[in-house]
């Protein structure tokens, strides 16, 4: 394979960002480039460890500006494109949906419009568009979602990224262009973004603030701990085979009551001025079209590319709740600046 030069959108993110550290710490000869708009999910800080290597390269761009993206990336010299960019959080896409359509939808048609063109200037390797199994709607009881689950998506957030993987499709089947996407269940580990079930537990904890469970706490996730996921994409990337998806995960469900619990141990035993944690439970109003259960069927990348996941669920949850004590100026900041106000605003709203 020749050097690897990767184009990284949305890597200032939770998921980019561990992205771009797994690509940078597994690598010697890999060059990464990240685009992102810093939205009030991207965050530089996250990229701190490769500022001046000369590995490393950060443009701040919009990938909804279509004339910026081509400007700025026409003649720009990748041979991979890992695609993360995007609006991520399901309670904000019932809030304002028109975001979600612009990034995950528009956003990701000119970075495939980008792609085709450094596709025919210079023969781009692969272009990896990182999806959700959330485009697969809501299980019952039984069951997971493999690659030919038919779509049902029934949130703003699932119904765009839906409609970016049918673009992504059919950017394969009519320019020929080597895609591949993944569709992963929720991921959880460093620089998760505080809006988010499990940092927002783990930080509510040690502010001694409510845990708003909503409904009834039975809905059930399937999680995936973020550097598994990397090495997973990575894996996609170099193996996987073009016009194909992969789903990604690892038969790790959990009922969300399950994890508050789970947290509020780790809690009561490393905070233990607040324990008993569990007493600041509060069970608040459901979701709107809030999904039952995701699990994901990982059969198709384990037999094919022979995944593996490095983590157990134990030890990976223990490890995220440690970043969290062990990064608390990451968060501090974070929490003292605009997303207070959203996060107050939104308690009000859905989770009061
Ligand atoms: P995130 O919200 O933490 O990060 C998204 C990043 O994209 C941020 O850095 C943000 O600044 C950037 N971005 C947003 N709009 C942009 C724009 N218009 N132009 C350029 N950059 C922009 O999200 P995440 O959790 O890291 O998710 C990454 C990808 O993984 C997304 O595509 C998401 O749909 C998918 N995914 C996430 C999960 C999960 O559990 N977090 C699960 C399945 C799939
Ligand atoms: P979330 O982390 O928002 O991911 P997603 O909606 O993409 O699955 O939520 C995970 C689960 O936790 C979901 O069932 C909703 C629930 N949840 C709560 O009960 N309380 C909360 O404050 C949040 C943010 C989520």
């Amino acid at each position: 394979m020749k050097q690897r030069k990767i184009l990284v959108t949305g890597g200032a993110g939770f998921i980019g960002s561990n992205f771009v550290h797994t690509i940078l710490e597994e690598n010697q000869d890999v060059t990464v480039t990240v685009v992102d708009k810093l939205t009030y999910a991207g965050n530089l800080k996250n990229l701190d460890k490769w500022k001046g290597d000369p590995r490393f390269e950060f443009i701040k761009l919009d990938i909804t500006d279509k004339s910026e993206v081509f400007s700025k990336l026409q003649n720009i010299e990748v041979n991979e494109i890992a695609h993360f960019a995007a609006e991520s959080h399901v309670d904000r896409s019932i809030l304002g949906p028109e975001e979600f359509v612009k990034t995950n939808l528009m956003g990701s048609f000119y970075m495939l419009e980008l792609a085709r063109k450094l596709y025919s200037q210079n023969g781009l390797r692969v272009f990896l568009h990182v999806s959700t199994d959330e485009v697969f709607g809501s299980l019952g009881e039984d069951g997971a979602f493999t690659e030919k689950t038919p779509y049902a998506p029934n949130s703003p957030y699932s119904a765009s990224k839906a409609g970016s993987d049918h673009l992504v499709r059919a950017y394969f089947h009519t320019y020929g262009l080597p895609v591949i996407t993944t569709n992963c269940s929720n991921n959880y580990g460093p620089f998760h973004f505080p809006e988010k079930l499990i940092p927002l537990m783990i930080l509510n904890c040690l502010q001694g603030k409510p845990l708003p469970v909503y409904g009834t706490g039975e809905n059930i996730r399937d999680w995936l701990f973020v550097k598994d996921h990397c090495l997973a994409i990575d894996l996609v990337m170099r193996d996987g085979k073009f016009g194909e998806t992969y789903n990604i995960g690892t038969r790790n469900e959990k009922n969300n009551l399950d994890i508050v619990h789970k947290i509020c141990e780790l809690m009561d035993e490393k905070n233990p001025k607040g324990a008993p944690h569990k007493k600041l439970i509060q069970f608040v109003k459901d979701r709107p079209g809030h999904d039952f259960r995701y699990a994901i069927d990982p059969s198709k990348i384990e037999n094919e590319l022979g995944w593996k996941p490095k983590y157990k669920f134990e030890e990976a949850i223990e490890q995220t709740v440690d970043w969290f004590l062990e990064n608390r100026s990451w968060w501090e900041e974070i929490l003292s600046g605009e997303y207070n106000k959203y996060y107050e605003s939104q308690y009000k709203e859905l989770k009061s």
